[in-house]
């Protein structure tokens, strides 16, 4: 995806689509995806001055998978926060509704991930949502 203000939006969007239209989910997680998608794929955007970045979504029988790459080596963490702040949470939602996340380094960037689990029988085969990768920059 093109970094930018829309980025986030474009990135619920699509997982949405490929929750719903690709895969043939019902409603169940889309929210919560499309939250923790809309969080990391912001944060890619905010915190590392891509050009690009890139959305991968995969499903196995048990869960539903999401990972933004972006081209900084630096890593989300946990703020702590106070009740009045107005920013420093993405990263707590993702660490509290995500069943697994994590940040792999690659070495022209990084690639955030979060695993939600589907509910039993909620998932079909492997399947892959594959979105082109940025190059870089
Ligand atoms: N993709 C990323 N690359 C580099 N640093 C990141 C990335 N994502 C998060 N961070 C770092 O981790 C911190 C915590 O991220 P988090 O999403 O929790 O808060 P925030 O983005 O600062 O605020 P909010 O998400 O509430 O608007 C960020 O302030 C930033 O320093
Ligand atoms: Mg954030």
């Amino acid at each position: 995806m093109p970094s930018g203000p829309l980025s986030a939006r474009l990135a619920r969007r699509l997982a949405r689509w490929v929750m719903a239209d690709y895969w043939g989910l019902g409603e169940c997680l889309a929210d919560t995806v499309c939250l923790l998608v809309s969080e990391i794929a912001g944060n890619a955007v905010r915190h590392t001055g891509a050009r690009a970045v890139g959305l991968r979504m995969s499903q196995c029988s048990s869960w539903i998978g999401v990972r933004v790459r972006d081209p900084s080596r630096a890593l989300p963490c946990l703020l702590p926060t106070r009740g009045m702040d107005i920013s420093g949470r993405g990263m707590f939602l993702v660490d509290n509704l995500a069943d697994r996340w994590g940040a792999d380094i690659e070495p022209c960037g990084k690639t955030v991930w979060f695993h939600c689990a589907l509910p039993s029988g909620g998932g079909g085969g492997n399947r892959s949502g594959a979105l082109p990768m940025p190059t870089g920059g």
